[in-house]
C-alpha cells in the first residue's frame, strides 16, 4: 500500500454525520460480503452513505452493491476488485469449526493466501487503509480479566492460531507501508442471520424444533457476546478514524455471559421455561475459561455498545419470527 492518500472517489468531498462526528464518505470494498458479518456492515455503510463494492463466490444480494464474483485463491479477481477503493474490508475466510478442525490445510490455505492476495492488491492499488476481523480467540486462556490488548497472544485452538499468524503478516506488512491498518479483535457476534453452528442459533434452532430438552456443551462457560449492530458500529468508526500504520482494539461487549444466562433471558423472552442437557460430545475443553473483553481503547474513538443481550436476543427473535415472543 504505497499511499496514505484518500484516493478514487469524489464523494470523499462529503461528509455525512456519525454521532457527533463527522464522516468521509468512501469507496470501501468488502470481501466476503455474503457472509453473516459482510452482510450487516455492507447494510450499515450504504445506510451511511459510503459507496460499497464486494468480493464474494456467490452473487451479491444487495441491489446496490457491484461485486466481483470471485474466490479469494484467485490474485487477479482480487486485484481487481481492489481497484480504485480507499478502504478494504477482509472478511473473506473459512469460519466453520468443523471445517478449521477436520480440514485445517485448505482452511489455513484459504485463509493465510486469502489474506496474502489481499493485502498485496491493496498494495499495488494504492489502497490506503485495510481493516482485518481477528479474534478474541488469540488470546487464549486469560491470564486476566478484563483482557486488553497487550495480553500476551497464546492460543490454544486453530482459529486462534491462524489470527495470530495473519495478525504477524499485517504487522510485517504495516511496517514497510504508509497506509493504514486496522485489526479488530472481535470477540463472540450474535445476530440475525448468523451461521448455525454458533451457541445461539442451536438453541433457537432446538427451541423452533419443539425439542422438550435444549441440548448443549458446557451450561457455565463465561464469553463476550456482541450484538451485530454494536460491530457495524464499531466498524465505521475505525472507518472514520484510520489512524496511522497499524492499530490494534478489541471489538467486544465488556460482558460475559453463560448458555444459563442465554436461556434464562430466553425464558422470560418467550414466557417459558426452558429445560436443558449438557452432553459430552458439545464439550470443548480447551475453551473452558471465562472471556471477556476490555474495550476501552475503541471506546476512546467514541464508541460503546448499545445493545444488551437481552435486547439483541429479543432482535433476533423479531426479525427470525421462528418463535412467538411472549404476549406477541
Ligand atoms: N462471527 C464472529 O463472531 C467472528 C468473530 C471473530 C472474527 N470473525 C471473523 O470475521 C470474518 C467473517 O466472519 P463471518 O462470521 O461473517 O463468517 P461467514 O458468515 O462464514 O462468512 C465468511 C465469508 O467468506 C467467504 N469465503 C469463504 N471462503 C472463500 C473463498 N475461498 N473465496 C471467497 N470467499 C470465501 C464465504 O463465502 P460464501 O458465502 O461463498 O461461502 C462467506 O461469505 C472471518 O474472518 C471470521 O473469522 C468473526
Amino acid at each position: 500500500m504505497g499511499c496514505s492518500c484518500l484516493v478514487g472517489s469524489e464523494r470523499t468531498l462529503d461528509d455525512v454525520s456519525l454521532g457527533k462526528k463527522t464522516m468521509a464518505l468512501q469507496k470501501i470494498l468488502i470481501t466476503g460480503i455474503s457472509g453473516f458479518l459482510g452482510s450487516h456492515i455492507a447494510k450499515g455503510l450504504i445506510d451511511a452513505g459510503h459507496a460499497v463494492h464486494g468480493f464474494s463466490r456467490r452473487p451479491c444480494s444487495l441491489a446496490s452493491v457491484s461485486c466481483v464474483q470471485g474466490d479469494i485463491l484467485d490474485a487477479e479477481k482480487v486485484a481487481q476488485a481492489c481497484e480504485g477503493m480507499d478502504v478494504v474490508i477482509h472478511l473473506a475466510g473459512v469460519t466453520e469449526h468443523d471445517a478449521l478442525v477436520g480440514h485445517p490445510l485448505p482452511s489455513f490455505e484459504v485463509n493465510l493466501i486469502g489474506t496474502h492476495n489481499v493485502l498485496k492488491a491493496c498494495q499495488e492499488q494504492g489502497v490506503s487503509h485495510l481493516i482485518y476481523p481477528s479474534s478474541g480467540k488469540v488470546y487464549g486462556r486469560p491470564k486476566s480479566l478484563p483482557i486488553d490488548e497487550q495480553h500476551p497472544l497464546q492460543p490454544n485452538n486453530l482459529l486462534g492460531a491462524s489470527k495470530r499468524i495473519i495478525e504477524h503478516i499485517i504487522s510485517f506488512t504495516a511496517s514497510s507501508s504508509d497506509a493504514a491498518f486496522t485489526i479488530l479483535r472481535i470477540f463472540n457476534i450474535y445476530g440475525p442471520g448468523q451461521r448455525r453452528q454458533f451457541l445461539i442459533p442451536t438453541i433457537l434452532d432446538q427451541l423452533a424444533m419443539g425439542k422438550k430438552k435444549v441440548v448443549l456443551g458446557d451450561l457455565t462457560v463465561k464469553k463476550d457476546y456482541l450484538f451485530i449492530a454494536d460491530l457495524v458500529e464499531a466498524v465505521k468508526v475505525v472507518i472514520a478514524h484510520p489512524g496511522n500504520g497499524l492499530n490494534i482494539f478489541n471489538a467486544g461487549s465488556g460482558v460475559s455471559s453463560a448458555p444459563q444466562d442465554i436461556l434464562a433471558i430466553l425464558g422470560k423472552l418467550l414466557g417459558r421455561k426452558i429445560e436443558v442437557e449438557s452432553t459430552r460430545e458439545r464439550l470443548r475443553p480447551e475453551e473452558h475459561y471465562e472471556e471477556r473483553a476490555d474495550i476501552s481503547k475503541l471506546s476512546a474513538l467514541g464508541w460503546k455498545p448499545k445493545v444488551s443481550l437481552e435486547q439483541g436476543l429479543k432482535k433476533i427473535l423479531q426479525m427470525e419470527k421462528d418463535l412467538p415472543l411472549a404476549g406477541d
